[in-house]
């Protein structure tokens, strides 16, 4: 049964751990995930973008794939399914269809109109026992056409958020989503340690995982971290797999091109991913 993902954010971040939210684009990734969960024993969130969930027929299809795995791949671990970056109508259709968990992200939007949104929002998701993200200051990069400036969250504003009742909170500090350019300047520790100082207790969202070096990411988790979000890595192992199967003719060999075989690489090289940012966060044997 899918969980909100409320209890464990806190526990990861009162145990000083991170939870990883892995994006979901088709049935190979969303199985590659959750058995990857089930071996490490650790707690997982799978995000779905408003795009990612179009291109698998939509949210219906989304909440019936995930919950017809659990049953059937006997998943135990605690498993919540996330809207990713999700607008004000996209939120409703998911706690419609059945998802545990929203992110609304009000960034774009002017403060005061931020705050109404989601004060709404926290209302319509507690109503139905499913936790919501919100976000201050955009995250740098450009995802699934929504481009943000990678600028750093104003910790006050944070705070302002914070205390609508939200769950978790996804500040931009100098974050960037996608792989990130040579010239980037790093996380900006200052942000986070000003935002954690005024947020207490709320667990803080790292968006744009792929590429952030193994020390940043321990440090973010000292200072709040408790959950990031992994998207892009997991796409560029499973493309490096599926080029080497392909480039080394293995397609044309035999039943080759059978999907079971010709997706197989791919769906080991995202286990593989996912294995080794779990165990990155320290959420092995949390679950
Ligand atoms: P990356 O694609 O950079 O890993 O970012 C993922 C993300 O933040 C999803 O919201």
């Amino acid at each position: 049964m899918l969980v909100s993902a409320t209890e464990m954010l806190q526990k990861a971040k009162a145990g000083h751990y991170a939870v990883g939210q892995f994006n979901i684009n088709n049935l190979e990734w969303t199985k590659a995930i959750l058995l990857t969960a089930q071996e490490l024993n650790s707690p997982v969130i799978l995000g779905v973008s408003e795009g990612a969930g179009k291109y698998m027929g939509g949210f219906d299809v989304v909440v019936g794939m995930v919950n017809g795995m659990l049953k059937d791949l006997k998943i135990t671990v605690p498993v919540a399914l996330h809207l990713d970056h999700g607008t004000y109508d996209g939120c409703y259709k998911c706690l419609e269809a059945g998802f545990s968990s929203i992110m609304f992200d009000g960034s774009h939007y002017p403060i005061a109109e931020n705050v109404a949104k989601t004060t709404e929002l926290v209302a319509a998701a507690h109503a139905k026992g499913v936790s919501i993200e919100a976000e201050v200051g955009a995250i740098g990069g450009e995802e699934d056409g929504v481009i943000g400036m990678g600028e750093c969250a104003d910790p006050q504003e944070c705070k302002a958020i914070a205390d609508l009742g939200i769950d978790f909170l996804a500040a931009g500090i100098g974050n960037i989503h996608g792989k990130y350019p040579a010239n980037w300047k790093g996380l900006s520790f200052e942000t986070l340690d000003a935002i954690q100082a005024l947020t207490g207790d709320m667990p803080l969202v790292l968006h744009g995982g792929t590429g952030i070096p193994a020390d940043m990411i321990k440090k973010a988790i000292t200072l709040g971290v408790a959950k990031i979000n992994v998207n892009t890595e997991c796409q560029l192992s499973f493309a490096a797999a599926t080029r080497k199967y392909v480039e080394e003719g293995k397609d044309l060999q035999g039943k080759g091109y059978d999907p079971r075989k010709l997706l197989a690489p791919g769906f080991e090289a995202i286990k593989a991913t996912v294995k080794e940012k779990m165990e990155l966060f320290g959420s092995v044997d949390k679950a």
